[in-house]
């Protein structure tokens, strides 16, 4: 052990010979662990070669000339992610499935009812009439368009649909209810929060009505939640990502080329951020917003953090990080962010930035 202790010391005193950093972080979970074995260990050299480690996991700033390679952390799951996640952990499974199979019968019976009450209901509310622009009575216009959408969650909902196109659909519906829809119209999370409650009264009422047996109704009624939870986490999702995406006393220009434009509908689009932030925290918000832009243009990097938890003991935490695919480029004025220093990286109010592919 005495060697093993001398052989980690000396690659601790040398890790700037080995450039990767899967070596030094392998290099410092070693030491962690024969610290705890032999606490005569000098604290000041656990303090001193931390100190170093964690220098080297922040961004490095290339010399001059040379290009660096920028990443973005924290980014939000995709919808897809999401989807499978929450389902997964609220353990939607078959049994839920099958007492919900046993009531779609009656509910569908019902559904044009629903949607016409529903609409009913948000242009009596006053908060929620006046949102739409229907206090003097609804547009008929506007109102057989929301009830046509309506018509068709209700369709994908009762024909329990698990697909991630469905995934998606729901985290554009969230971002169309922050203002980003074609009317610009923002409807507040809290009525849509409401809704979805609503709507579990209302499967109640008709299964009820529909006298349906009690522990059917029962066992349905927690799948139907259920499903209705997971599509509110989606809107919920994708309205903040709309939110966000805005959030800033100032706006930059964000123009992107190639197949991005098809992929986001636009060239152009414009980000809030406040002053002094960095160009990483536009391309966060901009891939939280689309996040189905990343695979196009970013790859995935996993990395391992060893921490201890409160009782001492080592544990690992996995974090995925997002770096440019070879070639994709991003311009802050005209300059490639990987030529510049992390203080160039700093936005002010003018500013334009540029997404570019693979040989332009
Ligand atoms: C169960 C809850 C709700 C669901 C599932 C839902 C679903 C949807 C969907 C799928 C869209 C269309 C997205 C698109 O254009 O692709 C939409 C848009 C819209 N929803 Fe909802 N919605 C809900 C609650 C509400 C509430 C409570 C209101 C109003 C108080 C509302 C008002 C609107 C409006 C105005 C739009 C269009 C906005 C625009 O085009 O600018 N929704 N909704």
């Amino acid at each position: 052990m005495e060697k093993l202790y001398t052989g980690v010391v000396r690659l601790v005193l040398h890790w700037r010979k080995f450039p990767s950093l899967r070596y030094r972080k392998l290099i410092r979970v070693a030491y962690h662990i024969i610290n705890k074995k032999y606490s005569d260990y000098p604290e000041r050299w656990l303090f001193m070669v931390t100190k170093d480690l964690t220098w080297q996991v922040a961004t490095s700033v290339a010399p001059e000339g040379q290009a660096q390679i920028w990443e973005l952390r924290g980014l939000d799951p995709s919808p897809e992610e999401t989807w499978d996640h929450l389902r997964a952990f609220l353990h939607l499974d078959e049994d839920d499935l099958q007492a919900m199979l046993g009531t779609i019968e009656p509910l569908f019976q019902r559904g044009y009812d629903l949607i016409v009450e529903n609409y009913a209901y948000l242009e009596a509310f006053p908060e929620t009439a006046a949102l739409l622009g229907w206090s003097g009575g609804a547009d008929p216009q506007h109102l057989a368009e929301r009830r046509r959408f309506f018509a068709v969650w209700l369709a994908r909902t009762l024909g329990l649909d698990f697909s991630h196109d469905f995934a998606r659909y729901l985290f554009r519906a969230g971002q169309v209810h922050a203002g980003h829809g074609r009317r610009r119209l923002h409807i507040p999370s809290l009525y849509v929060v409401g809704s979805i409650a609503l709507m579990t009264a209302a499967f109640a009422r008709i299964l009820e009505q529909a006298e349906v047996r009690t522990d059917v109704q029962l066992r349905a009624l927690a799948g139907w939640n259920k499903v209705f939870i997971l599509h509110l986490q989606m809107m919920l999702q994708g309205y903040r990502s709309a939110l966000a995406l805005t959030e800033g006393e100032e706006k930059v220009k964000v123009t992107v080329y190639g197949r991005l434009r098809s992929l986001i509908g636009c060239d152009t689009l414009e980000i809030g951020f406040y002053s002094g932030q960095s160009v990483l925290e536009v391309l966060r918000k901009f891939f939280n917003y689309y996040p189905h832009a990343r695979s196009e243009t970013l790859e995935i990097v996993w990395e391992s953090q060893h921490h201890d938890d409160a009782r001492g003991n080592p544990w690992m935490e996995v974090e995925r990080i997002y770096r440019p695919r070879a070639g994709w480029r991003v311009l802050r004025n005209g300059r490639d962010i990987a030529f510049m220093t992390e203080d160039q990286w700093r936005l002010e109010g003018a500013d334009q930035v540029a997404i570019f592919p693979p040989g332009r």
